[in-house]
C-alpha cells in the first residue's frame, strides 16, 4: 500500500491547487480528548476532499490513516449533501492531502468499504467511519470494521445530528451523552437506527457529542 507521498513521488498522478469546494456540512473533528492519544494505526470510510482526514491525522501525533473511499461524487449526491463541481475527485483529494503537508502519513485506498474490508486484515487502534448514512449501509460498514478493531480501540462516526435534529438546535448537544439502544423506536432508514441495532446486538454502550457517535464496550 502506498501513501500519498509514494503516489507523488512516483509521479502517478497531477499536483492541483487546493480545493474542497462547499463543505458547508462539515463538523470539525474536536474530540481528541476523548480518545488515547497515543493511537498509532487508524482508517477512515469515506474520506472525500480529505477534511476530517486532516482534523484527524493533526489531532494524533503518531496516527498514520488509511483512507477508504470510491472518490465518486454520484454516491455522495444520493447520500443528501450538496456536491462540489469537482472533475477528478480522486486526484483533488490527494493533492488536497499533499498541500495540507500530510502526505507521508496518508494512505488512500480507491475502493468501496465492502471491497476494501476484504483484502485489509490489519488491525486499528481507531475507525471513523463517514461513508453513507442509512440505516443498511451504517450496519454494514460496522459489521466489516468492528471486527478490525484492536481490543482496545475506538469506534466513531460523523452525523449523529444529521438529518434529524435542525441544525439550528445543534448547539444544544455539546455535552456527552449515552444514548439506550432499542433501536425499533428510531426512525426506518436512519442512521440512529442502523448504529443502535449494531450496538443492541453486540453489546456496546453508544454515545454522542455534537455530531460526533462513538461505541464502547459494556464494562
Ligand atoms: C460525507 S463524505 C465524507 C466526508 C469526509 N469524511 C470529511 O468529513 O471530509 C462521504 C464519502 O463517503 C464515500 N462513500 C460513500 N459510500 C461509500 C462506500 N460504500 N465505500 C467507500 N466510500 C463510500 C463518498 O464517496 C464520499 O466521499
Amino acid at each position: 500500500m502506498k501513501t500519498v507521498k509514494n503516489i507523488l513521488d512516483n509521479d502517478e498522478f497531477n499536483l492541483r491547487d487546493f480545493n474542497v469546494g462547499d463543505i458547508s456540512w462539515y463538523s470539525p473533528f474536536e474530540y481528541k480528548d476523548l480518545i488515547n492519544k497515543n493511537i498509532k494505526n487508524g482508517i477512515e470510510i469515506g474520506s472525500h476532499l480529505g477534511e476530517s482526514a486532516n482534523d484527524i491525522i493533526k489531532s494524533f501525533e503518531h496516527l498514520n490513516l488509511i483512507c477508504i473511499d470510491v472518490w465518486d461524487l454520484n454516491l455522495f449526491k444520493n447520500d443528501g449533501f450538496s456536491i462540489p463541481n469537482i472533475d477528478n475527485v480522486y486526484e483533488q483529494f490527494l493533492s488536497n492531502i499533499v498541500h495540507y503537508g500530510i502526505d507521508d502519513r496518508i494512505t488512500p485506498i480507491k475502493l468501496s468499504s465492502e471491497d476494501a474490508s476484504k483484502i485489509i486484515n490489519d488491525k486499528f487502534d481507531f475507525c471513523y467511519i463517514d461513508g453513507l448514512h442509512n440505516e443498511k449501509n451504517i450496519y454494514l460498514d460496522l459489521e466489516r470494521w468492528y471486527p478490525k478493531l484492536n481490543n482496545d480501540g475506538f469506534i466513531c462516526g460523523d452525523d449523529w445530528l444529521f438529518n434529524t435534529i435542525n441544525p439550528n438546535k445543534w448547539s444544544n448537544y455539546t455535552s456527552i451523552e449515552e444514548h439506550n439502544v432499542d433501536f425499533e423506536n428510531e426512525r426506518g432508514g436512519s442512521l440512529r437506527r442502523g448504529l443502535k441495532r449494531f450496538a443492541k446486538e453486540n453489546k456496546l454502550k453508544l454515545y454522542s457529542k455534537y455530531n460526533f457517535w462513538w461505541l464502547d464496550k459494556n464494562v
